[in-house]
């Protein structure tokens, strides 16, 4: 979506997969569905060196509102649980230098049950910019899922008129069979695109397989302002090992997806943080071209992933996903678009140490532990 936004993969934090549902603020009151809950997110960001390395939108999920809009019909977030309202939450967020998103459902309801925006569209629209929101994910629930590629550029049109940039996160082809590529992105600045991800390493590697099969070449149509969201980072949570974690995050910067983190920050472990704030992985995902990364080449049990980068740079990984135990893999890189006669630099993905200089004619070789990611980055000499 050309609208000056997301021209990187936005980054930040989203409630979803950590906090989920949880409306009991009675008995789970610092975990519960709350402004507090937002609040503390924003303070972790912008104090535990979140924020200083590009985490930005607060991001707020399902069950925030109330069950019935007001006598208007306007939304209204849950009064006792949003005691003081999503706008002063939304003034709380950006004095921390921060931006709030917020959740809405293109039917009749939300998958929680709580108010979709159907029939109020252009309502919804101008109170989340009167609130001051920054973005909107708009999820599919109680919908039509014929109505979709008509409905989600009506909303689209809705947010652009009300002035306010509001990124716009579609989970349209999410909900659709064969979805239209280029008319999503055209309308959306993010898409969701597969099934939610569950706190599990089975889920992880899951949406690393549908990434990497591409079906219907949807890599292709990510670039500045439009990118493929393969949903959260389960990063700082409690089902994958360090390896794997350090795959997840490779393997999002390596397919140019958001950084959406949904874990407890207030009790993320050290090893964990160093994993989503390390600087050159991060500036990989980050890459000014937004051109996606692919799986070019399976090799045995590995997975080869390149992603083009600026300066006709590369990065790229070897994955091995399926057990067994370390064992080195030779890499014709040349095969996979590192042609440069002058050769390319490799670079270990997160240090930044130096590895080797590689020449088009040799073979790479490398060392690949189950589960878990060797990452380089390669630079045109
Ligand atoms: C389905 C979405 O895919 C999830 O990310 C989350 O927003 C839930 N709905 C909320 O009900």
């Amino acid at each position: 979506l050309d609208n000056g936004l997301g021209l990187t993969p936005p980054m930040g934090w989203l409630s979803w997969e950590r906090f989920r549902c949880n409306i009991d603020c009675t008995n789970d009151p610092d975990n519960c569905i709350s402004e507090k809950l937002y609040m503390s997110m924003a303070d972790r960001l912008a104090e535990d060196g979140y924020r200083d390395v590009g985490y930005e939108y607060v991001n707020i999920d399902d069950c925030w509102s109330s069950k019935q809009r007001d006598s208007k019909g306007r939304l209204v977030a849950d009064p006792d649980r949003f005691p003081s309202g999503i706008k002063a939450l939304a003034d709380y967020v950006h004095n921390k230098g921060l931006k709030l998103g917020i959740y809405g459902d293109f039917g009749t309801f939300t998958c929680g049950g709580y108010p979709g925006s159907e029939f109020y569209m252009e309502l919804d629209a101008q109170t989340f910019a009167d609130w001051g929101i920054d973005s909107l994910k708009l999820d599919g629930c109680y919908a039509r899922i014929s109505d979709m590629p008509f409905g989600y550029p009506v909303m689209e049109l809705y947010l652009n008129q009300t002035g306010r940039p509001i990124l716009y996160s579609c989970s349209w082809p999410a909900y659709t069979a064969h979805p239209n590529y280029p008319a999503i992105a055209k309308s959306c600045n993010i898409w969701r695109n597969y099934g939610d991800i569950q706190d599990s390493y089975s889920s992880l590697a899951s949406i690393i397989e549908f990434y990497g099969k591409n079906e219907g070449n949807f890599s292709e149509v990510a670039g500045p302002g439009r990118f493929n969201d393969p949903d959260m980072l389960i990063i700082g949570d409690f089902s994958l090992s360090y390896y794997q974690q350090r795959l997840q995050m490779v393997m999002w910067a390596i397919m140019a997806s958001p950084l959406y983190m949904s874990n407890d920050l207030r009790q993320v472990p050290e090893q964990s943080k160093e994993i989503l704030q390390n600087k050159n992985v991060i500036a990989i995902n980050q890459d000014p071209l937004g051109i996606q990364g692919k799986r070019v080449d399976k090799v045995n049990d590995y997975e080869i992933w390149v992603r083009p980068l600026a300066k006709s740079n590369y990065a790229f990984a070897a994955i091995n996903l399926s057990g067994s135990s370390p064992s080195n893999v030779s890499l014709p890189l040349a095969k996979y678009g590192l042609t440069s006669t002058g050769g390319y630099l490799i670079t270990e993905g997160f240090t930044g140490d130096k590895v080797v200089v590689y020449k088009p004619h040799q073979m790479f070789t490398t060392k690949v532990n189950p589960d878990d990611v060797s990452f380089y980055k390669a630079t045109k000499l």
